[in-house]
């Protein structure tokens, strides 16, 4: 089996051997309280256990109700924000062919995301779309009441219901929520619309092998089969050993913590194929929200090379030594494209004709990476064989894991998010929501 590879050649001039294996202990300690639930924050660690425990009797239901989707809609909307949607649309994005709004691939439906940002140019301009378009709802939310999909979801449920009717509305919306409270839990019952439930243990960033991500991926058109295989591949191998050196997970983790420790503060997850922005996006919200608290853990943010190498190249190579990278790197792409021979030459670019497209592409990334470490930038390394089902599985498992061990390194819970209300709050107050009156008039002082 061609699995995941982590390495970290690249960061040992950075860190030594010895300040990554002082991790080895706490790292045997905190995988045995992420398999035994005991660590902090064990109330939210259903994730961990769901390559095995997603049952048969889900996948079909997910599968029926995906087939039912797929035969009525040109377009399906995926309604959702932060890990209510970033998952599917990592996967959905990784998966799909560049240009699929352009070349659908035969019974497909386009799949539209929206409630993941409060701009009228863009609800505006999707349900102009959804006038001439066959569509489906799928609307994710665990509390209902998140302002950006319960205003995307009105919207486009008073499109819909003026569309096709009362009745065919309800064979065209499906919830994904708590399995008894909030808002719209309340509303499908009310008007009968299909539901799935979000797991309470569960948190939304974690939530991507549940229905959250894999109706909209199932939706799609992908096999959520072969991606739950990939990631109970990923969890077999992982429970084998908890050696540095031996289990990436392990390895990753103490690496970026041993970096951490040094001054390297931010990590940039680098892509270098365009169908995995989404990925990365998924990346960052997934190690921003769990390790950012108590006013420390490791900025993530993101490139997509080479792209990027033509914008924030500059600093990565030059600016402030506070950088590292971890590539993510695919060994094999799904074409071949070679480069053809010009008898003017004029672009100079004969010295390499009849190469691979891809060929050029694994020489940018090599050199990129060799720069940037004579530059002062340590560069850790995930490899995968192909951008497959199985593979996204593998990889989204790997991720989760490691940041669960790197936030018990860090000393935090992993799984909460009590910083994420502060913006609300105010937001509610400025809008004048009841119940806001106090805050409304500390606020208005401020402005
Ligand atoms: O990861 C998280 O917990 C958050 O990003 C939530 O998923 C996000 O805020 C959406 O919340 P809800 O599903 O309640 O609408």
């Amino acid at each position: 089996m061609n699995h995941l590879k982590f390495s970290y050649d690249n960061a040992l001039n950075f860190v030594g051997k010895q300040d990554i294996f002082h991790y080895q202990k706490a790292i045997d300690s905190h995988f045995l309280a992420i398999r035994e639930h005991t660590g902090k924050g064990n109330e939210f660690l259903g994730w961990a256990d769901l390559p095995i425990s997603v049952e048969e009797a889900l996948i079909t239901k997910i599968e029926a109700a995906a087939t039912r989707f797929r035969e009525k809609s040109e377009v399906s909307v995926v309604v959702g924000i932060g890990g209510s949607y970033l998952g599917a649309r990592a996967v959905i994005g990784a998966l799909s062919p560049d240009f699929d709004l352009l070349r659908r691939r035969a019974g497909n439906p386009v799949m539209l995301f929206a409630g993941n940002n409060i701009s009228e140019d863009y609800l505006t301009e999707l349900l102009q779309v959804l006038d001439e378009k066959d569509y489906t709802i799928t609307v994710i939310s665990k509390s209902g009441t998140t302002t950006e999909p319960a205003l995307a979801f009105r919207l486009l449920r008073e499109h819909m219901e003026r569309k096709y009717g009362k009745a065919e509305t309800k064979q065209r919306i499906i919830a994904i929520t708590d399995k008894e409270k909030g808002a719209l839990k309340q509303l499908s019952d009310k008007e009968g619309y299909e539901t799935f439930v979000v797991p309470d243990d569960v948190g939304g960033r974690y939530s991507v092998l549940t229905p959250v991500g894999l109706l909209p991926i199932a939706i799609a058109g992908f096999d959520i089969r072969a991606l739950l295989k990939g990631a109970q591949n990923m969890d077999d191998f992982l429970v084998t050993t908890t050696k540095i050196d031996e289990n990436p997970v392990a390895t990753y983790a103490a690496v970026r913590n041993a970096l951490y420790a040094k001054g390297k503060i931010i990590e940039i997850m680098v892509n270098y194929e365009p169908r995995l922005f989404y990925f990365t996006e998924w990346w960052k919200q997934l190690y921003g929200e769990s390790e950012g608290k108590e006013n420390k853990g490791i900025f993530p943010s993101g490139v997509s090379n080479t792209t990027d190498l033509h914008s924030m190249g500059q600093y990565i190579q030059e600016g402030l030594r506070i950088l590292f990278e971890t590539v993510l790197s695919v060994e094999k792409p799904k074409h071949k494209l070679l480069i053809p021979s010009d008898e003017a030459n004029l672009d100079k670019l004969n010295y390499i004709a009849g190469k691979r497209i891809h060929e050029v592409n694994r020489m940018a990334e090599l050199g990129t990476t060799l720069a940037h470490v004579d530059g002062g930038v340590p560069n850790l390394k995930v490899t995968i064989p192909e951008i497959s089902e199985e593979m996204m599985g593998e990889v989204i498992y790997f991720y989760e894991m490691a940041c669960a061990v790197s936030g018990y390194i860090l000393g935090i819970n992993p799984f909460d998010q009590p910083g994420v209300e502060a913006y609300k709050r105010n937001m509610f107050a400025l809008l004048g929501k009841p119940g806001f009156e106090k805050e409304t008039e500390t606020i208005r002082r401020r402005l």
